[in-house]
């Protein structure tokens, strides 16, 4: 029987790019792969369990495949599989693999298993030190490449199911990721962005031991490639550094997520966030004495259990005080495991909803008054994709902005080109192409 394989995707950067690579794995082993779960004989769903919504999503996708999926393997992986376990097969019998994100290393073994006719297999120890790393990595993006320097959490966030979902922290070591950015230049990318749930505490395992800000810049420095992104940093572990390295090398994008989660201190404590306002701040400040201007961006959750509105407040004041480029707001969600969950004064979902709305009605507000300021200058974009319907071209600036502008070119994909901004609004920017 051809062995053809479909796959769906939730979730975050880290489980996309572990796509990629579950891909790539799965064309190695001699799969094929389809665009339509009907012409498949494997289905692949590779699941978020951030928020209960995204954990539903997932359990519902399983209950449409109950009978059209007959006759086919169903694979559940990542971070719903992981916290679920075997549990899924009571929930959704017509499952037969259950993997999480550190047993991908295994991913081929268990293929085999499948092969051979069972119907119960997992992949669900957390126990390892390796890192999912391979060559055969199948990119959806042409010109931006993801690199995973670091899988798993440490921290302990009392609302979070990270560290429970992926497991400890793992390195990748510096050698294997400046080789994976260099194999990425030699195919044309021009763009790396640098993976981890908290890349600032990358920990070089092999001798070198060199910390996130030297990977950083020595990334930078790779032949071929002109931009470097990362994601996610704990402000925990953000360190002048990181700051200084970005000055210093204009290869690194002018651009940091520094999720705050809150404006309060108190609020702050209680998730276990491990830095109070002030010391977040101080960060803030770093980045605003840089002689480029460096584009911030955050997460937010409202409606963690005990938070006043005096915390609300706290959090717009917050919003006001950093003017960040864009931001995430979440609505606090119960996660499976986590210590929040044994905390009282649970906040309702209605006031959850009118306290999401407050933050980012401020939120739109400032970023109408931010992008304003951007009328007149000129930006370097990596156009990455064009609309069908307009014939307008949208690129990113360094900054991480989406900018729409035209052009009677035929083909600019991939292509580095300057635009004056000329129009923006509190989420877009368009402009014109400059000579
Ligand atoms: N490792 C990253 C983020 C991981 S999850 C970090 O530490 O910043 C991405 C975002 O989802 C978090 O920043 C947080 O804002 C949000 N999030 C995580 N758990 C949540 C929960 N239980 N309810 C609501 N939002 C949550
Ligand atoms: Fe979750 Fe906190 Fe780890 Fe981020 S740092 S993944 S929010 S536990
Ligand atoms: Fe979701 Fe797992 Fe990422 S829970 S946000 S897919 S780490």
């Amino acid at each position: 029987m051809e062995k053809t394989f479909y796959i769906e995707t939730f979730g975050c950067q880290m489980n996309a790019h572990d796509s990629e690579k579950v891909v790539g794995t799965l064309l190695h082993e001699g799969f094929a792969q389809v665009e339509a779960p009907d012409q498949a004989n494997y289905i692949f769903f590779n699941t978020c369990s951030i928020r209960d919504k995204a954990e539903q999503k997932v359990f519902n996708r399983l209950q449409h495949f109950k009978n059209s999926g007959k006759g086919k393997i169903l694979a559940v992986i990542g971070c719903v599989a992981q916290q679920e376990g075997e549990k899924i097969f009571d929930r959704a019998p017509h499952v037969s693999l259950v993997a999480g994100s550190a047993s991908y290393t295994k991913l081929p073994e268990m293929l085999v298993q499948l092969e051979a006719g069972n119907r119960r297999v997992t992949g669900l120890s957390l126990e390892t030190d390796q890192t999912f790393d391979t060559p055969f990595t199948s990119r959806d993006n042409p010109y931006r490449g993801w690199i995973t320097i670091i899988e798993g959490c440490d921290k302990s966030c009392a609302y979070c199911v990270v560290p429970f979902t992926r497991g400890p922290e793992r390195s990748r070591t510096s050698a294997s990721v400046i080789e994976e950015a260099s194999r990425l230049a030699g195919l044309g990318y021009s763009e790396i962005q640098l993976l981890g749930q908290n890349v600032n505490s990358y920990r070089d395992p092999s001798p070198a031991g060199w910390d996130f800000a030297t990977l950083l810049d020595q990334v930078g420095r790779v032949a071929g490639i002109r931009r470097v992104r990362f994601t996610t940093s704990h402000p925990r572990d953000f360190v002048k550094p990181i700051v200084d390295a970005i000055e210093a090398n204009p290869n690194l994008c002018n651009h940091v997520h520094l999720p705050v989660q809150s404006g309060s201190s108190r609020v702050l404590e209680a998730m276990q966030r491990l830095y109070t306002r002030e010391e977040y701040m101080d960060r803030i400040e770093w980045m605003r004495g840089a002689r480029r201007p460096i584009a911030i961006t955050s997460d937010i959750i409202v409606g963690f259990p005990g938070e006043t509105e005096k915390d609300l407040e706290a959090t717009l004041d917050l919003l006001d005080e950093v003017k960040y480029d864009s931001i995430f707001s979440f609505k606090y969600s119960r996660r499976p495991n986590t210590a929040a969950l044994a905390l009282g004064d649970q906040i309702s979902e209605e006031e959850k909803t009118r306290r999401i709305v407050i933050v980012q009605e401020r939120q739109r507000a400032i970023q109408m008054r931010q992008n304003a300021e951007l009328l007149g200058e000129v930006e370097e974009l990596l156009v990455e994709g064009r609309y069908e319907s307009t014939g307008q071209w949208v690129g990113r600036t360094t900054r991480n902005r989406n900018l729409t502008f035209s052009s009677s070119a035929s083909d600019l994909l991939g292509t580095y080109v300057n635009v004056r901004v000329t129009r923006s609004g509190p989420n877009a920017l368009m402009g014109e192409l400059v000579n």
